[in-house]
């Protein structure tokens, strides 16, 4: 099997593994408790929010510096930045290309009255940034919020996020960032961004899934979408998992440490499966390649084979990959994402996803290449056939 489904998830790093393995054999681990064990996990999981704090860029030792909540994932970090940062009774501003779990957030507050302003994007899939100036900087009322993602989970196309809170600072509107795809494939810093708030999830850097994080800038409220408890200072109550709160802060070390190195291999796997398939179908389109892009992430429409077809026939030939994000997958909706860039349906239709990892080699890319070539070759012969009188 080779597995191109990396922006969906990746493989748990072996190194990560063993120490979550450590940390879950070394004893009972609630933070809060008041006894030794409970201070020693105390100690391991504060050294992993540090850890976390300083491979972000964010100030989370200082007293009253930067706020880090652990959550569930990026769905969760999305739906507390959305619901848990500004006056919800202002406008709230989304890019048209979120993930859906900034987009359904959104849309559950329209549907509760709240007005939510939509930034278009460009056939590119990047944000324009005359309509955000217009609709951040000179709209009124002022909107409390606005949410852009780091880089798209389908097209990996990168988001000019310095731009962009350059418009939100001037206009005095706090950004969040969901940084889910871009956190360890690309440089953070969450000061020097000048950023309100970040999302980043694990599992989309060979850490477990199930452990995600909101970084939140010092003076900027949180209110919290559960009650219950005073762990992470009743932001995010819950007993933490320590064994997960290690694993992410290992993960991010190792992936900020590979990274030159990693996104090297990933773009030289993604350049050989594209420039072979172009070179052999040029009908093939390649989506957002005029772009920066993620390293390894590729999204190509196929138009002589409908997506799941293909997807399916891959499968069977041994090719792990995505037809829109994975939280879409299995389902036949179309992508929000093409469709937001204009992309027309017959190219929506037949949209794959590949993205490949650090643990990705040349070898995959080419058998992978081989397969595509085979599937579509003998998929698109069949549909003109089948269309023959
Ligand atoms: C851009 C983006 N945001 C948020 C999420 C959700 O993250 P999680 O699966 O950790 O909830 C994903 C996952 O696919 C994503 O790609």
């Amino acid at each position: 099997m080779i597995y191109l489904d990396n922006n969906a998830t990746t493989q748990l790093d072996r190194r990560v593994a063993e120490i979550m393995l450590e940390v879950w054999q070394s004893g009972p681990l609630n933070a809060s408790s008041q006894h030794a064990a409970g201070r020693s996990a105390r100690n391991r999981l504060d050294d992993a929010i540090s850890q976390l704090g300083q491979l972000l860029g964010a100030d989370v030792d200082s007293p009253g510096g930067d706020a880090l909540t652990l959550t569930s994932g990026g769905t969760e970090a999305n739906n507390l930045a959305i619901c848990g940062i500004g006056d919800t009774a202002l406008p709230l501003v989304v890019s048209a290309i979120e993930h859906p779990s900034v987009l359904q957030c959104a849309g559950n507050q329209a549907a509760g009255g709240r007005i939510v302003r939509v930034l278009p994007v460009d056939s590119n899939g990047v944000v324009v940034l005359d309509a955000a100036a217009e609709l951040i900087a000179r709209a009124m009322p002022r909107p409390s919020l606005v949410s852009v993602m780091a880089a798209n989970n389908e097209t990996g196309v990168i988001q000019p996020i310095e731009q962009l809170a350059a418009i939100c600072n001037d206009a005095g509107v706090p950004l969040h960032v969901d940084a889910t795809q871009s956190v360890g494939k690309l440089p953070v810093d969450f000061r020097k961004l000048g950023i309100a708030a970040l999302t980043a999830t694990a599992h989309k850097f060979h850490g477990p899934a199930g452990i995600g994080l909101l970084v939140v800038r010092s003076g900027i409220a949180v209110r919290p979408l559960l009650h219950g408890g005073e762990q992470q200072l009743g932001k995010r109550p819950g007993t933490e998992a320590v064994p997960l709160a290690v694993a992410l802060a290992l993960a991010l070390r190792l992936a900020i440490e590979s990274r030159d190195a990693s996104s090297a291999l990933m773009n030289a796997c993604r350049d050989h499966l594209e420039t072979t398939l172009r070179g052999e179908f040029p009908e093939i389109v390649i989506h957002g390649n005029g772009v920066p892009r993620l390293p390894g992430t590729s999204c190509i429409s196929f138009p002589h084979a409908e997506r799941q077809t293909m997807l399916m026939a891959l499968d069977v030939a041994g090719i792990c990959c995505s037809s829109g994000s994975a939280c879409a997958s299995g389902s036949s909706q179309p992508s929000h994402v093409l469709t937001a860039m204009g992309a027309p349906s017959p190219l929506v239709d037949t949209a794959l996803r590949f993205g490949f990892s650090r643990l990705s080699t040349l070898q995959d890319s080419h058998q992978a290449t081989v397969a595509i070539s085979r599937c579509y070759g003998r998929l698109g012969q069949k549909k003109a056939v089948e269309k023959s009188p």
